[in-house]
C-alpha cells in the first residue's frame, strides 16, 4: 500500500518507511509530546494505551498496543492530548476526574479519560462496561465511575466534534510527512477494498498473513516478536463488515466487530448479546472481528460455540470458489481448521430466531475475561417434548464441540428436571476436558454438567444469572 494518511489530533499526517506491523503506540511513544498514551500491558489487556478512532461509521475507543498503522488509514486520531481544548480547556471528564478525586499515581489516567470521552461523545452511560478495559491498581473505581456518572449531562465540546465532518477533505489534502527519517514510502502491506480484491491477492500469496482486528495477530508482534510479512489488513473491505438481513437469516461477514455484533443480535439472541458483553472489553470488542474469532480456532473463544448452538453456517472462499459448511464441521483438531491455503473466511449466517438459545458463560472475573467453560443450549421444545436439541461448549475440548450424546438422550423427551438430571452425566462421555490454570478437568465437567440443569432452571423462568440471582 502506499503511504498511510490519518488525522492526529486534528493535524493531517501522512506515514511512509515504517513495517506495517509498527504499533500506533510505539509510534506516537517516539513523537515528542505525544507520550500520554501509556504502555502498561501491551496486549490489549489495561486500557493505558486507549485511544478514540473516529471514521464515517463513529468513534470508539482503541488499544493503541495492538492497532497497526495501516488499520489508521483514512481515519482520525484522538490521544489523550487531543480530549482538552485548543487553548487547554478542560473536557468535562477531566474536570470531573479531577472533582472526584479520581486519580492517585495517573499512569492508566490518560487511557481512563480517553474511554471516558468517547463514551461522553457517543452517550453511552453504561460505564461499567465502557471502562471494563481500563485498569487502575491505585485510585479504586468508584471515583473514576462517579466522575464520569458527573460528566453525564454536560454538553460535548466543539473541538470533540469535528473529527467526523472534516476527516475526509482534510486527510484527502494531505499533511505533514511523518516517516521514519521523513521519508514517506509505500508500506510493505496490502489494503483491499472489496472481498474481490481479496480473493484474488489470496490465492496469489497463500502463505500471507490476514489481519483484522489484530487483538490475536497483535500480541504475535509484541508478545511473541514475529515477523508476519506479507501481510494484508482487511479492516477497510466495506462488503465484509455488513450484517444482511436475509428472510429468517442473518449473513454475517467476516470483517463485522464484536461491538457491532453485540447490537445487531441484541433484538434476536439477547443471550448471545449478553455473552458479547462480557467478551473482553470495550476496546477489544470494537476491535475483534467474528471472522478473526472463528479463523484462529481457539477452543476457548466466545463466538463459535454460541454459533454452534445457532446452526450457523460458515462461508469460506479461495479466489472465485466459495464453499459453505456447518461450522461445527470447521474445526478439526486443535488449532487445526478445514482451510486450505489461499483460502479465507467470508461470512457466516445464523437464524433470526432461536427463542430457546441461552449462553453461558464461566471465567474467573465477570469482565474482560476468556472463558474457562462456555456452554451454549438451543433446544427445540415442541407440546413439552425436546424434537431439535443444539449444545455447544468451549473449553471442555481441543475445539469448539457439540455435546453430541445428551443431544440425543433428550430428543424425544420431555424436557423436565428429571430428564436434565437422567442426561447431564452424558457429559462424561462426550467430552475429557483438560486441566490448566482456567480450571481443572473436574470442576469443567461439573460445571457442564451443573450448565444444563441451569438451562432447565432458565427455560422455566428461574433468575440464573448471577447479576439477578440474591442471596
Ligand atoms: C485483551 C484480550 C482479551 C480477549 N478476550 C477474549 C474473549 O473474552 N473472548 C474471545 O473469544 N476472545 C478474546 N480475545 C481473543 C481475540 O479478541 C479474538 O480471537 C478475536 O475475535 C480475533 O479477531 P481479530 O479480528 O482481532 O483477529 P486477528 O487478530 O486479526 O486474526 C486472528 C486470526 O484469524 C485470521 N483471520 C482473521 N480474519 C480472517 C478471515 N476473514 N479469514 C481467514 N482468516 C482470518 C488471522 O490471520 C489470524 O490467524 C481477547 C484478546 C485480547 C487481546
Ligand atoms: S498497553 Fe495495556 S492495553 Fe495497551
Ligand atoms: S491512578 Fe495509579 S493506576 Fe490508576
Amino acid at each position: 500500500m502506499s503511504e498511510i494518511a490519518f488525522l492526529l489530533n486534528g493535524t493531517p499526517v501522512r506515514v511512509g518507511g515504517e513495517s506495517p506491523t509498527r504499533t500506533l503506540l510505539d509510534w506516537l511513544r517516539e513523537r515528542p509530546g505525544l507520550t500520554g498514551t501509556k504502555e502498561g500491558c501491551n496486549e490489549g489487556d489495561c486500557g493505558a494505551c486507549t485511544v478514540m478512532v473516529t471514521d464515517a461509521t463513529g468513534s470508539r475507543a482503541l488499544n493503541a498496543c495492538i492497532l497497526f498503522l495501516p488499520q489508521l488509514q483514512g481515519k482520525a486520531i484522538r490521544t489523550v492530548e487531543g480530549i482538552s481544548g485548543p487553548n487547554g480547556q478542560l473536557h468535562p471528564v477531566q474536570t470531573e476526574m479531577i472533582a472526584h478525586h479520581g486519580s492517585q499515581c495517573g499512569f492508566c489516567t490518560p487511557g481512563f479519560i480517553v474511554s471516558m470521552a468517547t463514551a461522553h461523545l457517543n452517550g453511552q452511560t453504561d460505564h461499567d462496561d465502557q471502562l471494563a478495559g481500563n485498569l487502575c491498581r491505585c485510585t479504586g473505581y468508584a471515583p473514576i465511575i462517579r466522575a464520569a456518572k458527573a460528566a453525564e449531562t454536560a454538553p460535548v465540546p466543539d473541538w470533540m466534534k469535528t473529527d467526523a465532518d472534516v476527516i475526509c477533505s482534510k486527510i484527502s489534502s494531505g499533511g505533514e510527512a511523518a516517516g521514519r527519517g521523513g521519508q514517506t514510502a509505500p508500506l510493505p502491506a496490502f489494503r483491499p477494498a472489496t472481498s474481490d480484491e481479496l480473493a484474488a491477492w489470496y490465492a496469489q500469496n497463500p502463505t500471507a498473513t490476514l489481519i483484522a482486528g489484530a487483538t490475536d495477530v497483535g500480541l504475535w508482534v509484541t508478545k511473541q516478536l514475529r515477523d508476519l510479512a506479507p501481510v494484508a489488513f482487511l479492516n477497510g473491505i466495506a462488503d465484509m463488515a455488513r450484517i444482511d438481513h436475509k428472510g429468517d437469516s442473518l449473513r454475517i461477514g467476516a470483517g463485522v466487530t464484536i461491538a457491532d455484533l453485540r447490537r445487531a443480535v441484541a433484538p434476536l439472541h439477547p443471550s448471545f448479546a449478553e455473552l458479547m458483553r462480557r467478551y473482553s472489553s470495550e476496546q477489544v470488542r470494537n476491535a475483534a472481528t467474528i471472522g478473526g474469532n472463528i479463523a484462529n480456532g481457539s477452543p476457548i473463544g466466545d463466538g463459535p460455540p454460541a454459533l454452534i448452538a445457532l446452526g450457523a453456517t460458515l462461508h469460506l472462499r479461495h479466489g472465485e470458489t466459495r464453499r459453505a459448511l456447518p461450522l461445527e464441521d470447521f474445526f478439526l483438531d486443535y488449532r487445526k481448521q478445514d482451510r486450505k491455503p489461499g483460502e479465507f473466511v467470508e461470512a457466516v449466517t445464523i437464524p433470526a430466531h432461536a427463542p430457546g438459545l441461552r449462553c453461558y458463560k464461566l471465567s474467573k472475573r465477570f469482565d474482560q475475561d476468556i472463558s474457562a467453560v462456555l456452554g451454549c443450549f438451543n433446544l427445540t421444545i415442541t407440546e413439552g417434548v425436546v424434537t431439535a436439541a443444539r449444545i455447544a461448549f468451549g473449553g471442555m475440548a481441543g475445539v469448539p464441540k457439540r455435546a453430541s450424546r445428551v443431544e440425543a438422550a433428550l430428543i424425544g423427551q420431555p424436557f423436565t428436571l428429571a430428564s436434565a438430571s437422567q442426561c447431564a452425566p452424558l457429559m462424561a462421555q462426550d467430552f475429557a476436558p483438560m486441566t490448566d490454570m482456567r480450571a481443572s478437568a473436574a470442576y469443567r465437567l461439573t460445571t457442564a454438567q451443573n450448565m444444563l440443569i441451569r438451562y432447565f432452571h432458565d427455560l422455566a423462568g428461574t433468575p440464573v444469572s448471577v447479576l439477578e440471582v440474591r442471596a
